[in-house]
C-alpha cells in the first residue's frame, strides 16, 4: 500500500504495478483531491481482483449470486428505479462555439460546464473507494485503437468495463511515459458520510450529467451507475468522443455492428450495419441462417460499435472497439437469437432482469410460457397475473465476446477487416422498402442521413415515436450533425473503393399491425443478395430510391408465404409516403442548414424529380 499525500490529505493509494506516466499520476491524483474519496484503487485487470470485487459486492448486497449450476460466475444488479436507461436530455456536448456541437446536442460552455462539475464532484466519493480503470477500445496496440481511463467510484462499472473492453495494467504498460489517453470521470453522486450504510445502487436521483468535451478530448459524468451513462468506454468515449477524433484524423466511429458472411464457396465478405437502439442489431450479428441456407455461415465481429479507417488499399477497414456485449434481455430467446442465449450462459452480469425462484434469470420473450413466480427486477414477487413487466424493458446482459459461438476468427485482428458493404435500417412500418442499394456513395449517404426510425426503451423508456436518426447516430454524434454528413461525404472521396451502401426495413407492418417480413434468421435471405450484389453477380431493378432484388433475385428455398403479391408490398414505393417523406427530409436539412452540404439539397431535388417520374399517376 502506497500513501500518497493529496493537497494537504493523506489518501490510501493501492497500485500493484509500476506506472510511468506522469500526466496520469497526476490527474488521478488531482481527481483524487477533488473527489476526496476514502481510497484509490488502480485496477490491474486480473481476474483475481474481478472475484474479489464481485464478492464483495455480494456481501454488501449489491449484486446477486446466480444459482452457479444454472449460470455459472454469473450476477444479478437491480438498479434504482429512477437509473435505468441512457439519459439524453442530460447529455452534452461542450464546444467552444454552440454551433460546433450543432442542434443534434445540448450545448454548454466548457468553462460554465466544467466549474459546474467540479462543484458536484467536490467530495462526490466521500466515503467510497476511487477506482482507476484504464482500458483499451480495440486490441492493445492496434492502429485502429485508442485508450481512455476511467476514473470511478462504483465497483459495478469496474466489473462491468472489464467485460466490455480490454482493461488492466497492460494497458497503462501500452501507454508508456507519454501516450494519449481519453480522461474518463465518473461518480455515481453518492457521498457517504461516516457511518452511513449504502443502499445497494447508488445513484443521484435528481442530478445527472453526461458531458464530453471534445476539443480536450474529456469525459466527465455524474449521477447515474447505467449502461452508457457510466461504462464511458462505449457511447461517450467510443461514439461522441470518437466521432469527433474521427473527423479530425479521417476515419469513421459509428453506431454499427460488423459481421461477416461466408458462401458455401468459402468466399467471405464483412459488413457493417447501423441500426438505432434496440432493434435488433445483436440478433443480425448473431444470425443463424434458416434451415436451407445452412451452408451459408455468419459471423461476428461487434454487434453495436465499429471504427473504421481507410487502409492503404483504398478499402475501408474495421475493428470492433469493445470487447463484451451489453445487448438488451427482453426479447432474447432461444428462438430470436440461439447465439446470443448461448453466449450468456456463464460470466455474466444481468441488469433489471427478474429472477427465477431457483437463482436464474428470466424476461418478456425468453420462453413462450412465463414462469408460475418470478422476482421482478426490482426485487418484488411477481406473477404471470402481475400487470407490470417482470424485465425492464431495457434490462441488460453483460457478456465476453469470447463467449459467442459465432465470433469471426478475426475479430480481434490488429489491422481489421475490409468493409465490403454498409447497411442502414430503421424501425419503419410504412414508406421504406424491405432493401434497396443505394446507385453510388453521396446517394447512399443521403439516405442513410435521412433515415428514421420508432423510438425505443434504450433511450427514454418511450416506444413508438418515429423521430430522424440519422445513420442510428442522433443520441452519439458528438459534433453538429451537417459537418457528420460532411465528413462522410468526404471519407467516400478520399477511397478508390468505399463499401457499397443498402437500406433496409425490416419491420413492415400490414393493415393489421402485423410484420409482413419474418426477420430474425430469414434476413440471410437479404444478406445473401447483398453478397452477391457486392461480388457483382446478381442483378437488380432499378428504382428511385436505387438497385431493389426482383423476387426471383432472392432465395427463397424453404421459405412458404412470401408471395409476389406480399413481395410487391416488401419493396413497393409509395409516391404520395415518399413525398411525406421528402418534407420530413426537408425540416431536417432546415435544422442542420449552418452545416449542411449543398450537395444535400440537390439529392432531395433529384429524388423528388425521380419518384414523380416514376411513380405517374
Ligand atoms: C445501446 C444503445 O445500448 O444504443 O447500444 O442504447
Ligand atoms: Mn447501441
Amino acid at each position: 500500500m502506497n500513501t500518497t499525500a493529496l493537497n494537504g490529505q493523506i489518501v490510501p493509494t493501492l497500485c500493484n504495478y509500476e506506472i510511468k506516466h506522469d500526466r496520469l499520476k497526476k490527474w488521478v491524483q488531482e481527481v483524487a483531491a477533488l473527489c476526496k474519496p476514502d481510497s484509490v484503487y488502480f485496477c490491474d485487470g486480473s481476474e483475481q481482483e474481478n472475484q474479489r470485487l464481485l464478492e464483495e459486492m455480494v456481501a454488501q448486497g449489491r449484486l446477486i449470486r446466480l444459482n452457479p449450476e444454472k449460470r455459472p460466475n454469473s450476477y444479478l444488479a437491480r438498479s434504482d428505479a429512477s437509473d435505468v436507461a441512457r439519459v439524453e436530455d442530460r447529455t452534452f456536448v461542450c464546444t467552444t462555439r454552440q454551433t460546433d456541437a450543432g442542434p443534434n446536442n445540448n450545448w454548454m460552455d466548457p468553462e460554465q460546464m466544467k466549474a459546474t462539475l467540479k462543484r458536484l464532484f467536490e467530495g462526490s466519493m466521500r466515503g467510497r473507494t476511487m477506482y482507476v480503470v484504464p482500458f483499451s477500445m480495440g486490441p492493445i496496440g492496434s492502429p485502429l485503437s485508442h485508450i481512455g481511463i476511467e476514473i470511478t467510484d462504483s465497483p459495478y462499472v469496474v466489473v462491468s468495463m472489464r467485460i466490455m473492453t480490454r482493461m488492466g495494467k497492460e494497458v497503462v504498460n501500452a501507454l508508456g511515459y507519454n501516450g494519449n489517453f481519453v480522461p474518463c470521470l465518473h461518480s455515481v453522486g453518492a457521498p457517504l458520510a461516516p457511518g452511513q450504510k449504502d443502499v445497494a445502487w447508488p445513484c443521484n436521483a435528481e442530478t445527472k450529467y453526461i458531458v464530453h468535451f471534445p476539443e480536450t478530448r474529456e469525459i466527465w459524468s455524474y449521477g447515474s451507475g447505467y449502461g452508457g451513462n457510466a461504462l464511458l468506454g462505449k457511447k461517450c468515449f467510443a461514439l461522441r468522443i470518437a466521432s469527433h477524433m474521427a473527423r479530425e484524423e479521417g476515419w469513421l466511429a459509428e453506431h454499427m455492428l460488423i459481421l461477416g458472411i461466408e458462401s458455401p464457396e468459402g468466399k467471405k465478405a464483412y459488413m457493417a450495419a447501423a441500426f438505432p437502439s434496440a432493434c435488433g442489431k445483436t440478433n443480425l450479428a448473431m444470425l443463424i441462417p434458416p434451415p436451407a441456407l445452412k451452408n451459408w455461415r455468419v459471423t461476428t465481429i461487434g454487434d453495436d460499435i465499429a471504427w473504421i479507417k481507410p487502409g492503404h488499399d483504398g478499402k475501408f477497414y474495421a475493428i470492433n472497439p469493445e470487447a463484451g456485449y451489453f445487448g438488451v434481455a427482453p426479447g432474447t430467446s432461444y428462438k430470436t437469437n440461439p447465439n446470443a442465449m448461448a453466449t450468456i450462459s456463464e460470466n455474466c452480469i444481468f441488469t433489471n432482469v427478474a429472477m427465477t425462484l431457483d437463482g436464474d434469470v428470466w424476461w418478456e420473450g425468453m420462453t413462450d410460457e412465463k414462469p408460475a413466480q418470478l422476482i421482478d427486477w426490482q426485487g418484488q414477487p411477481w406473477t404471470p397475473a402481475s400487470s407490470r413487466p417482470a424485465a425492464h424493458p431495457n434490462a441488460r446482459f453483460t457478456v465476453p465476446v469470447k463467449q459467442c459461438p459465432s465470433l469471426d476468427p478475426d475479430w480481434d485482428k490488429t489491422e481489421g477487416v475490409p468493409i465490403s458493404a454498409f447497411i442502414f435500417g430503421g424501425r419503419r412500418r410504412k414508406a421504406v422498402p424491405l432493401v434497396v442499394e443505394s446507385f453510388n456513395w453521396n446517394f447512399g449517404v443521403y439516405m442513410a442521413a435521412t433515415m428514421g426510425s420508432e423510438t425505443t426503451a434504450a433511450a427514454s423508456g418511450q416506444i413508438g415515436q418515429v423521430r430522424r436518426d440519422p445513420m442510428a447516430m442522433l443520441p452519439f454524434c458528438g459534433y453538429h450533425m451537417g459537418a457528420y454528413f460532411g465528413h462522410w461525404l468526404s471519407m467516400g472521396r478520399k477511397s478508390q473503393k468505399p463499401p457499397r451502401v443498402f437500406c433496409v426495413n425490416w419491420f413492415l407492418t400490414d393493415e393489421h399491425g402485423k410484420f409482413i417480413w419474418p426477420g430474425f434468421g430469414e434476413n440471410m435471405r437479404i444478406l445473401k443478395w447483398i453478397f452477391e450484389r457486392v461480388h457483382s453477380r446478381t442483378e437488380a431493378m432499378q428504382s428511385p430510391l436505387g438497385w431493389m432484388p426482383h423476387y426471383e433475385d432472392i432465395d427463397w428455398s424453404g421459405l412458404n408465404g412470401i408471395t409476389d403479391e406480399v413481395w410487391q408490398r416488401l419493396t413497393q414505393i409509395d409516391a404520395a409516403a415518399w413525398h411525406e417523406e421528402l418534407e420530413l427530409h426537408a425540416e431536417l436539412f432546415d435544422k442542420l442548414k449552418d452545416q449542411l452540404p449543398r450537395m444535400f439539397a440537390l439529392k432531395r431535388e433529384l429524388l423528388r424529380l425521380s419518384l414523380s417520374v416514376n411513380h405517374k399517376p
